[in-house]
């Protein structure tokens, strides 16, 4: 299992997500106005952000939720309940880190969830409110046909045998979540989904998205190896363990689900306008774990000083406005449907 980066600095990086962040809290204020049941029968509310990290990024979005939800409970002229939220993110991750920073006066007990989120992690009927944020674009484990490095493509419109393999797992995965997540929420619970992706198409030419990059950062460790500075052997298996899907890729693993409805699904641009420095310190914090673990620490400036370089030779990156990454925003309902 694969399960992104658990310890890497997002901290850092965060600023850049801020503008997701408010755009998708408008969308989910309005959500729990309409769709939210208060559940009656309980005193306490339990929130759970899936893939948290160090909660740089968790911790508005929890403090957004837990406003809005006492605004619902205000509005029904009932008492505030107690809130509770779990923070889950693999085992790995700096836990620590998020316990030392919890904002004080946060009006919220806590607790950590360690864990693979494609597993069930929380006891049944228990979460009211799940949450999680560009996390599940990360895979349990690269497809059979992608190692080796192998670019995932679309040519003429026919997805090639790679594209097909990283679809495959992206379905898979988040086909668990989502049944794990059946179990654990009450009937009625609200989940937010914030799935980082592309649009189905875009000109190379004049534009990029997270894919671009990643291709880019694929054909760095390719030249890498060529010059002897990766092992071959190493590489033979690898391939970098996550897919950006397109919305209706999205859309359609949703669709299947017996256990949530569709309440709403908003494609927003991707707020990152950053820099070339800038989208080489994101992807330094996203992947430099995985890299040193598996090729050695002393490889990681290399790689990525490459990719700078690699960024610098085509013009088309030097304006964040041709970024057209997106970042999908499901809202779904638990009702066994
Ligand atoms: C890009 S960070 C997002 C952090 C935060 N949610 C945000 O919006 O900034 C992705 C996080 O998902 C976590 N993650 C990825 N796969 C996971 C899995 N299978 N189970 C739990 N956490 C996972 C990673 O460890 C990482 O902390």
């Amino acid at each position: 299992m694969y399960g992104g980066d658990g310890n890497h600095s997002y901290a850092k990086n965060s600023t850049y997500q801020r503008g997701l962040l408010d755009a998708a809290t408008k969308i989910i204020e309005e959500e729990i106005a309409t769709k939210l049941e208060i559940p009656t029968s309980s005193k306490h509310f339990c929130i759970a952000d899936f893939g948290c990290a160090t909660g740089s990024n968790s911790f508005p979005a929890m403090h957004a939720i837990i406003k809005d939800v006492k605004q619902k409970y205000k509005s029904a002229h009932l008492k505030t309940p107690e809130f509770y939220v779990y923070f889950n993110d693999v085992v790995s991750n700096d836990f620590n880190t998020l316990f030392s920073s919890l904002p004080p006066n946060r009006g919220y007990e806590v607790a950590a969830v360690p864990g693979d989120f494609h597993r069930c992690l929380l006891p049944p009927s228990s979460i009211h409110f799940a949450y999680s944020s560009c996390s599940l674009h990360w895979l349990m484990e690269v497809p059979k046909a992608a190692e080796g490095l192998k670019s995932p493509c679309r040519s003429g419109g026919e997805r090639e045998e790679v594209y097909e393999g990283y679809l495959g797992q992206f379905e898979r995965d988040l086909e668990s979540f989502l049944k794990c997540r059946a179990l654990e929420m009450v009937e009625g619970g609200i989940m937010a989904l914030l799935i980082p992706g592309v649009p189905t198409y875009w000109d190379p030419q004049r534009e990029f998205t997270s894919v671009s990059l990643a291709e880019l950062l694929r054909s760095s460790l390719l030249d890498l190896t060529k010059k002897g500075r990766l092992s071959e052997t190493k590489l033979a298996k690898f391939n970098l363990p996550y897919f950006f899907p397109t919305p209706e890729e999205v859309r359609v693993v949703l669709e299947k689900s017996k256990s949530f409805s569709i309440e709403r699904m908003e494609i927003l641009k991707s707020a990152a306008l950053l820099s070339i420095d800038g989208y080489v310190a994101c992807f330094r914090a996203a992947h430099q774990n995985m890299f040193s673990h598996k090729f050695g620490a002393e490889t990681v400036d290399e790689i990525f000083d490459l990719l700078k370089m690699k960024l610098q030779t085509f013009p088309v990156f030097a304006n964040p406005c041709n970024d057209k990454s997106i970042v999908v925003v499901a809202i779904l309902k638990h009702s066994n449907v």
